[in-house]
């Protein structure tokens, strides 16, 4: 797959074989490999056994990493390789390592050549491409960050056998986002692919991830840097970004976004936008089956969600922005999302995951 950029286009390959990362080294003599601990300590005695520790950064991934500090141990370490503006350097992760790697990458010697291999769903169905790299600032969510796509992404599918079921989840809650917004086919093939997906069946892995690349690049081609359509991949996020900060990210990411998505789609459906034979039919469908999470009410709250989403970067007057699906899968970007709406459609959303099991008491 090739995806088209202003900045450098650049190709995301589908390496089945297991020697595929000891060939990626190779073909770039002063690399610099950046692994998450947790990847590292499933894979550094198999399929990343080519990495050379002198030459690697081993990093923890927690959301609270995602920090400038992060960002100068990797300059720390790397300002000391003998390589300096010809280094490549080489992540291995999910999102957050994916961000941390990315920004030092991008500003290091005003950027380097910098190759990806995701290892979460997340990562490989959505984050690889697009080229953005984020870090929070104290309590505010992916606020620094710069546009600068990878050189190559290597998606390699077997990884996400070892995934948490937690983090599974949370990609597929971006998965599913993605074939919503794809359309009526897309979603229609989501559904008939959701439960091989879940039982983590390699061909239906493989099949999910692909489609949502295509669906995600049509996007990120036509509006690169994000000013138009690309705000329509933020369906879900204007609740979900509210949700995870709410809980300091005990909630994933992707879990959040879904959470977003049925919040957005009652908030449609009141306006009389949303048809409620669809929004069922989501719900039910493509939804519930990618929740995971349990919520606790609290969590939920009205006061602290709504207060998390008047700091939405993306809010531009007094009321609240939300992407919102209508019938026909259109989308929309308003920017006047009244809180006592936010707040019905957060207890009607209460009230759907409790009865789906979703919340705890
Ligand atoms: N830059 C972008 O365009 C973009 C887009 C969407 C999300 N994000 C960011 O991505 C982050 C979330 O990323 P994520 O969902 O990939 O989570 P993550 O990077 O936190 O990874 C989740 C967990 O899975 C572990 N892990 C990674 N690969 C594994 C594997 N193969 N087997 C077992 N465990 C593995 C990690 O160590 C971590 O504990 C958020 O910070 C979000 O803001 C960035």
């Amino acid at each position: 797959m090739e995806i088209t950029s202003s900045l450098r286009n650049y190709s995301v390959d589908f390496p089945q074989s297991p020697d595929f990362f000891s060939r990626l080294l190779s073909r770039f003599p002063n690399h610099f490999t950046i692994i998450d601990e947790n990847v590292w300590r499933l894979y550094g005695g198999t399929l990343l056994s080519a990495v050379d520790l002198e030459r690697a950064a081993v990093l923890p991934v927690e959301e609270e990493r995602k920090s400038l500090e992060s960002v100068l141990l990797l300059y720390d370490r790397l300002v000391r390789q003998t390589a300096k503006r010809n280094i490549t350097v080489i992540s291995v992760g999910g999102g957050i390592l994916q961000d941390i790697s990315g920004f030092a990458a991008s500003t290091i010697y005003r950027g380097v050549n910098w190759v990806y291999v995701p290892t979460t769903l997340l990562a490989q169905a959505d984050s690889c491409i697009g080229g953005k790299t984020s870090l929070n600032y104290g309590p505010y969510k992916n606020l620094i960050g710069t546009f600068y796509p990878p050189a190559e992404v290597l998606v390699h599918t077997a990884f996400l056998q070892t995934l948490q079921d937690l983090d599974f989840y949370s990609g597929l809650g971006e998965v599913v986002k993605l074939a919503i917004i794809g359309g009526d086919e897309a979603t229609g093939e989501m559904v008939r692919l959701l439960p091989r997906m879940l039982e983590r069946q390699e061909r239906a892995l493989h099949q999910g991830v692909h489609r949502s690349l295509l669906i995600k690049s049509r996007y990120i081609t036509e509006d690169e840097f994000d000013s138009g359509i690309r705000n329509f991949l933020n369906y879900g996020h204007c609740f979900g970004h509210a949700l995870e900060s709410t809980t300091e990210f005990a909630v994933p990411h992707g879990q959040a976004i879904v959470i977003g998505m049925l919040l957005a789609n009652i908030v449609g459906r009141r306006r009389n936008l949303l048809s409620s034979d669809l929004f069922d039919f989501l719900t039910q469908k493509l939804i519930l089956p990618s929740i995971k999470v349990r919520l606790r009410p609290e969590q939920m709250a009205v006061g602290p969600v709504v207060g998390a989403m008047k700091q939405d970067k993306k809010r531009t007057g007094k009321d609240l922005p939300l992407v919102m699906l209508m019938d026909a899968f259109k989308m929309a970007k308003v920017d006047d999302l009244k809180e006592s709406e936010a707040a019905e459609a957060l207890a009607e959303g209460m009230d759907i995951l409790g009865s789906a099991g979703g919340v705890t008491t």
